[in-house]
């Protein structure tokens, strides 16, 4: 194509497909998105969000005319010069990764390459390491079963979007990681990624750019490299919040303020401010699933890494401490009321894949309390992702609350900070607030009768 402008197709419409497909064709490439899925597409096709991020219905329409949805590769019309996968990659019991989507989107692939022009396949997906070679491989095999030949190389282009601003962190990229052996492959992604790397677009209004954002380099690695860096990324962080954590019951016994502590360590350039609020510990589709891969293939190795091992293991404890600090208070908690605030596993997102709150509920539940929720959009993901819990689902945080013996606060929301909580302890059978983010302010809380305990202050 002209101006720079590409021929991508994206295998998989989830939260990485369907948001850099969004970005990709905002910035002028024309994207096909492929998923399996006949009602995404449809929903896609009538330009409806089929995920809760923020911007997304805004990029559908203004994307329309450079976007296509369809349900098999092999239907496209223009033949790509980029192809994109972007499928799920769950969770085998194990604690390894199950690659089967992967695998399927590369046969695809291998079933529908030409001898020419050049393909780059890129892996988006979070994959164990060697993944970029078995897609290699896969490909290969296709090809030679239909004695076919295709010129194409595979590359590893991990993302580092989080959910819920998932369009900003494409557009705003802190780094762009392209690995691949093959100098063409890092060519063609540099194009891609032009835009991006200098800048060169008008921010769409949902998503305008941050104050002083500076240009993200363009890292090139082996394909190796670069995913391992995405393990690497997203164990660093779970081990930044669980260190966090570790500080915030020490914090506890020694009467110290972990926000305060927070704040005084982040401040020093060389650790940096984010992923320091302590809590009821991470959660999600990513960090619990990416560290048990990385732990998995430690396994494989011979290495047993107990540093993020040590991360896994505080972090269990996060979600054990809220009970803890709840029967110390209650004294009881079989036959109590229970309201919890929060079901998402953090907030600006409705998904509830990992989340602290499921544990926590599990817990209460056995522990024979009866169990309120309430949570401002990841209800009815939560009722249907686990129906087998019986739960009273609020409207509001005032129903939560009220006739509880205590609420524990788990999704740091936005709407939580405006809700008038001088008036919600009276309704409550005994004010105890549990704050499983150290979310809302202490002293007032106390002040306005709560027994209000944090996460280390
Ligand atoms: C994470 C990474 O941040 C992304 O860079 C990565 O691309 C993504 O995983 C992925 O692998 O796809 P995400 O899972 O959307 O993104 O969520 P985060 O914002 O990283 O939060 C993860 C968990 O940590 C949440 O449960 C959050 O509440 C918790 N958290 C985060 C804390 O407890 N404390 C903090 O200071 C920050």
């Amino acid at each position: 194509m002209k101006n720079g402008k590409l021929k991508v197709a994206i295998i998989g419409t989830g939260y990485v497909g369907l948001t850099t497909g969004l970005a990709l064709a905002y910035l002028g490439h024309k994207v096909t998105c492929v998923d399996q899925n006949v009602q995404i597409i449809d929903r896609l096709r009538n330009n409806e969000a089929t995920i809760f991020e923020t911007g997304l219905e805004e990029l559908l329409q203004e994307t329309s005319a450079r976007m296509m949805f369809i349900e098999d590769l092999q239907e496209i019309a223009n033949y790509p010069d980029i192809i994109i996968i972007a499928v799920g990659t769950p969770a085998k019991p194990s604690g390894g990764t199950d690659l089967r989507y992967v695998e399927e989107a590369a046969r695809e692939i291998g079933k529908f390459l030409i001898p020419s022009p050049l393909t780059i396949v890129v892996n988006k997906s979070t994959v164990p390491i060697g993944t970029a070679r078995r897609v290699d491989m896969i490909i290969k095999e296709e090809l030679s079963k239909r004695e076919a030949e295709a010129d194409f190389c595979v590359a590893s282009n991990p993302e580092f979007l989080r959910e819920g601003t998932a369009l900003h962190d494409t557009f705003y990229p802190d780094r762009i990681v392209a690995g691949a052996d093959d100098l063409r492959a890092v060519n063609l992604l540099r194009r891609l990624y032009a835009p991006i790397l200098e800048q060169t677009f008008i921010p769409p209004r949902v998503i305008p750019r941050p104050r002083g954002y500076s240009l993200p380099p363009f890292l090139t690695t082996s394909p190796t490299s670069a995913e391992l860096t995405k393990y690497a990324a997203n164990a660093f962080l779970a081990t930044k919040i669980s260190f966090i954590n570790e500080f915030a019951e020490v914090a506890e016994h020694v009467g110290a303020d972990i926000n305060e502590v927070a704040r005084g360590i982040g401040l020093d350039k060389r650790i940096g401010p984010g992923f320091l609020k302590a809590g009821v510990g991470w959660g999600g589709s990513c960090f619990p699933k990416d560290v048990c891969s990385i732990l998995f293939t430690g396994k494989k190795y011979g290495l047993d890494m107990p540093l993020v091992s040590a991360a896994v293991k505080v972090n269990c404890r996060q979600r054990k401490k809220i009970i803890e600090k709840l029967g110390q208070t209650l004294k009881e908690i079989r036959g109590s009321t229970i309201g919890v605030l929060g079901l998402a596993f953090k907030p600006d997102t409705d998904d509830v894949r990992g989340s602290p709150a499921i544990e926590i509920i599990r817990e209460l539940l056995d522990l024979g309390a009866v169990v309120k929720v309430y949570d401002p959009v990841a209800m009815d993901n939560y009722r249907r992702s686990f129906p087998e819990q019986e739960l009273i689902y609020a409207s509001s945080v005032e129903e939560t609350a009220s006739d509880s013996d205590a609420l524990l606060l788990l999704t740091d929301w936005d709407v939580f900070l405006h809700i008038p909580w001088s008036e919600i302890g009276a309704m409550m059978r005994s004010p105890v607030f549990i704050d499983g983010r150290n979310f809302l302010p202490a002293t007032r809380m106390r002040g306005w009768g709560f027994t209000y305990l944090g996460m280390g202050c």
